[in-house]
């Protein structure tokens, strides 16, 4: 058993989430955003890498009028604890949850700021084992889990095959080769091995494009 997956992409037309310095506040347009926001209203976790957490410094709750009652639980793969105290997450921690997902003995700089250390099982990269991460949220009662980025984590769910849904918000901007890729290695030995998915709906949002997919299995 494992939460259903959203994976939520914000993107140049040719599929980079930042530019090669990593620059991507903001890619996409105001009423994106704003329908992020609702997405991330409607699912009862967020999912980043610690990768976006050291970029962005993110504080990943819903900042739409309205909806501010409805705050998903915020959560970071983050195998050695890289999170910095000071950063955004951690001292919101108090007001709205935040877990970070390791594969170490919790940090106590991290667990006296009132956030959740989850220490689980690495995998053989040395990193959080998916499978018992989901396993683990799961069980703690988390049905829908929304993941936002980056690539590498994104490739990571996509890898396991668990990537339910896909909401694809596209910027009619390009970034080139240089350019941060939305997915990170897929590590596929052919076509017939890629993941596949079925178009929904896809519609205008301000000047991008919203385009929704289910996995096809
Ligand atoms: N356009 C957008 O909406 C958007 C959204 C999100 C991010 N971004 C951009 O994306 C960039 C960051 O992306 P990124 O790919 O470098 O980082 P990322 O995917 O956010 O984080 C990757 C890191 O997560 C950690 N991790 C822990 N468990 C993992 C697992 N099982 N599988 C994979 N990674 C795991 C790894 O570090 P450890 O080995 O230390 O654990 C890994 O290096 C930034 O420039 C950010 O601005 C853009």
């Amino acid at each position: 058993m494992r939460p259903r997956v959203t994976l939520k992409l914000a993107t140049s037309l040719d599929g980079r989430i930042a530019t090669g310095s990593g620059e991507s506040q903001w890619i996409t347009g105001e009423k994106a955003r704003a329908e992020g926001h609702r997405l991330r209203a409607s699912h009862d976790a967020i999912l980043v890498g610690i990768g976006t957490a050291l970029a962005d410094d993110p504080l990943l709750t819903v900042r739409q009028p309205g909806l501010e009652h409805r705050q998903p639980i915020r959560i970071v793969m983050d195998s050695r604890q890289r999170l910095s105290p000071d950063s955004r997450l951690v001292l919101t921690a108090r007001e709205s949850p935040v877990v970070v997902v390791t594969v170490q003995l919790p940090a106590p700089s991290l667990l006296r700021a009132g956030v959740e250390v989850i220490q689980v099982h690495a995998g053989r990269d040395g990193r959080p084992s998916l499978n018992h991460v989901l396993t683990e949220l799961r069980g703690r009662g988390l049905i829908s889990l929304l993941v936002e980025g980056g690539g590498e984590v994104a490739g990571r769910f996509l890898r396991g095959d668990a990537v339910d849904r896909i909401e694809w918000f596209r910027a009619p901007i390009l970034l080139g080769a240089e350019g941060r890729p939305c997915v990170a290695s897929l590590e596929l030995a052919n076509l017939a091995a890629a993941p596949k998915f079925r178009r929904l709906s896809a519609e205008p949002v301000g000047d991008d494009l919203w385009e929704r997919y289910d996995a096809v299995r």
